[in-house]
């Protein structure tokens, strides 16, 4: 019975007799409530019991699903690692078989180009270079790729002025445009609210492609002038180069490039019709001519007055050409494919001879996203500002020296 049943007894027992019938039913009817209670007590323990026990029961059926379901999961990740291990195998191996069997473009044709002076030669055209510094490195391989940032249209170009100083970055996006961003330095391009850090330069021309080059202070650049032979929209067989200040917002200078009937140098990028890079050296621009519509042309320009100081026929074909740089006075190409898979410099040409293409490495770009824009190096940091579909990569570069010449 209930802990309440010694009190109604006291209380019972300290009443007088005349009230005894009336108190023996109240004593019934608690005593009634009082088991009602305890039942509806028991049944809510039996009840909590029961869902106590589902509970467990829930527990105990899970328990090895998600134990199975975790099994999966390590399964599939272990899976995964594998696979991405035997991809990674099969290009390492891949790039090996290719080492071994360069079959360089280059090769063929490489009598053409350092063999004299042909019947095509005028002025000082395909002459030795003689090379200004002490530079006499080359290329070994892409030693490390940084993703820096996602911004503007496919096709860009963007770089630091490998002259001078200055950290500041110019972004110069898409292959038709008036106006370039100016970042303070890299780490500014490199925030997700870059666009509002930057400057903006308009020029009084939009340039043509993705060849500009930053160099010294100013901004160099094809452009397409009016009217004139060859200003038609589809044909671009005549430039104006155009040298921009770019802190005084002035053009100090521009000429007619001195090649008639261009064409666009790379096989894989239509807009560019002339590619302006910079090395240890200089200036130098390469380009591609109807007369030998399979090859590309190396110029070396003036910085001061624009005018070409030599030029060469390269072996390096045009066909699935993507980009190029310069590096101490010699030609690298990158090749790709369509659609873009691994980039390759597959071609070199050494202007001063001292870099046989025999003795040339063909190193391999890291995987990407799609199809290099431009690749501007920079002598100083030893690096390549690359666009690649809408990123901005920096490619950390391994030299080593030029072999002498024997
Ligand atoms: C340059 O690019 C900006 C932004 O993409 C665009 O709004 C503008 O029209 C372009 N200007 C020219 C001259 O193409
Ligand atoms: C830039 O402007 C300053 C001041 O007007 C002038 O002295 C200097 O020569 C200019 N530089 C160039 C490269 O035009």
């Amino acid at each position: 019975m209930g802990p309440q049943t010694p009190l109604l007894v006291l209380l019972l027992l300290s009443l007088p007799k005349s009230l005894q019938g009336q108190q023996q039913h109240l004593v019934e009817y608690m005593e009634r409530r009082l088991a009602a209670l305890e039942e509806r007590l028991a049944q809510c323990q039996d009840q909590s019991s029961r869902h106590a026990a589902e509970l467990r029961d829930f527990k105990n059926k899970m328990l090895p699903l998600l134990e199975a379901a975790e099994k999966e999961r390590e399964t599939l990740r272990s899976e995964a690692d594998t696979i991405a291990g035997r991809v990674d195998r099969l290009e390492r191996e891949v790039d090996y078989l290719e080492t071994q069997n360069p079959a360089p473009p280059c090769i063929e044709v490489d009598e053409k180009a350092t063999g004299g002076p042909g019947p095509k030669t005028k002025g000082r055209r395909n002459e030795k270079y003689d090379i200004l510094t002490e530079c006499s490195h080359t290329i070994s391989q892409v030693r490390s790729m940084k993703i820096l940032k996602r911004f503007g249209s496919s096709a860009g170009m963007w770089t630091k002025d490998p002259l001078g100083h200055s950290e500041k970055i110019f972004v110069l996006d898409g292959t038709q445009n008036d106006t370039a961003y100016v970042f303070p330095r890299l780490r500014d391009f490199t925030l997700s609210t870059a666009a509002r850090k930057a400057s903006r330069v308009r020029l009084p021309f939009p340039w043509v492609g993705t060849g500009q080059l930053v160099y010294g202070g100013f901004l160099y650049y094809a452009r397409r002038p009016p009217g004139g032979p060859g200003g038609g929209e589809d044909r671009g067989d005549m430039l104006q180069l155009i040298k921009f200040h770019l802190a005084n917002r002035t053009v100090v200078d521009s000429s007619v490039f001195p090649a008639e009937g261009l064409i666009p140098p790379y096989g894989l990028s239509k807009d560019t019709y002339i590619d302006l890079a910079a090395d240890e050296e200089g200036l130098w621009a390469v380009y591609a001519t109807q007369e030998d519509d399979q090859h590309l042309c190396l110029a070396k320009l003036d910085p001061q007055t624009l005018d070409t100081e030599q030029q060469w026929d390269t072996p390096c074909p045009r066909e699935n050409a993507e980009a190029a740089f310069v590096i101490c006075g010699a030609l690298y190409v990158v090749y790709n494919t369509r659609p873009a898979s691994r980039a390759r410099v597959q071609c070199s040409f050494d202007a001063s001879g001292a870099l046989t293409p025999e003795q040339a490495a063909h190193p391999y770009f890291p995987r990407r996203y799609g199809a290099h824009a431009s690749l501007r190096y920079n002598p100083r940091e030893r690096q390549l500002y690359a666009w690649d579909d809408g990123y901005q990569i920096v490619y950390k570069l391994e030299m080593r020296k030029k072999e002498e010449e024997v």
